[in-house]
């Protein structure tokens, strides 16, 4: 079961953009994708739906409490599914963080995904590696890692290849799929040059093609809360952006195999 976690030491760099974003574009690309709330904020909910979180979610399913099909939530996008964070109190973080950083109860998530019928499961984290995210990485099959392009951004890059590396000498197989670019302002100086500098010093299988921009219409995406590509017909142009990256991650993710719609799709009946 192939799963993507969406992750970064430093925090606001556009995870949770990422996420929804890439979740949305891959299910319209034919995968049954499930998207998971693994942030104790439940940033999933609060960009999509005050209704979602008011919901139970993965933390529950980690608790044991309910069974993962009732959690789920079923988008109007064929294909695009999702598990809200849930209800955490603040004072049993500790515990739960603890629970989850040996990478059993999301092999247990991953194995009732598969279950399900799903092809891919994607992961908003919260920012840092605590215990959830290390968890979670031990056993997801990639990793992708948003850079905000802000001066200070580089300087977390270095912890980041360490944890995937120490990761790794415990056995993990986690791949790092590679660094996104995002919020980047080409015309503005600061902003430009962190972009070059990653693409001077970073190799291309690190990196994508497509960079995410800085761009007003995502807060009002936030507002309306949808997905860029469901705001309005047609999508805002930068929602594009998300079909690139989503197209790469097949080749470097190996996901065609898993797609059950292969083949030329008839034009004409
Ligand atoms: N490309 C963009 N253009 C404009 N605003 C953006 C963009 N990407 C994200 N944002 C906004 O920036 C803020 C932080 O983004 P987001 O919540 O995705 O980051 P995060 O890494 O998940 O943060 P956290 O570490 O707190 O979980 C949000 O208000 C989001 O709507
Ligand atoms: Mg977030």
């Amino acid at each position: 079961m192939k799963s993507l976690v969406v992750a970064s030491q430093k925090g606001g760099v556009g995870k949770t953009t990422v996420s929804l974003h890439l979740a949305h574009a891959l299910a319209a690309r034919g995968y049954n994708t499930l998207l998971v709330d693994c942030d104790p904020q439940g940033a999933i909910g609060l960009s999509l739906s005050r209704k979602l979180t008011r919901r139970a979610g993965f933390k529950e399913y980690i608790d044991g409490n309910e069974p993962l099909p009732q959690l789920i939530i079923n988008t109007r996008v064929p294909g695009f599914h999702l598990l809200p964070f849930g209800h955490i109190a603040p004072t049993d973080t500790e515990r739960f963080s603890s629970i989850l950083a040996t990478g059993d109860q999301y092999r247990r998530l991953l194995y009732d995904a598969d279950q399900l019928g799903h092809d891919l499961v994607i992961v908003d984290t919260p920012c840092g590696f605590g215990g959830i995210t290390t968890g979670i990485l031990r056993v997801a099959t990639h990793m992708l890692s948003p850079i905000q392009a802000e001066p200070i951004a580089l300087r977390s890059v270095t912890q980041l290849l360490e944890v995937v590396q120490s990761l790794r000498r415990q056995g993990a197989e986690v791949e790092l799929v590679g660094f996104l670019i995002s919020m980047l302002q080409l015309r503005q100086t600061e902003s430009y040059s962190v972009a070059q500098e990653v693409w001077e010093k970073f190799p291309p299988d690190l990196l994508f093609t497509a960079n995410v921009p800085r761009d007003p219409v995502f807060l009002e995406a936030v507002g309306a809360g949808v997905p860029l590509g469901m705001l309005r017909q047609p999508p805002p142009p930068v929602a594009h952006v998300f079909d690139l990256v989503a197209a790469e991650l097949e080749g470097r993710m190996g996901l065609l195999q898993t797609r059950q719609t292969d083949g030329p799709q008839p034009l004409l009946d």
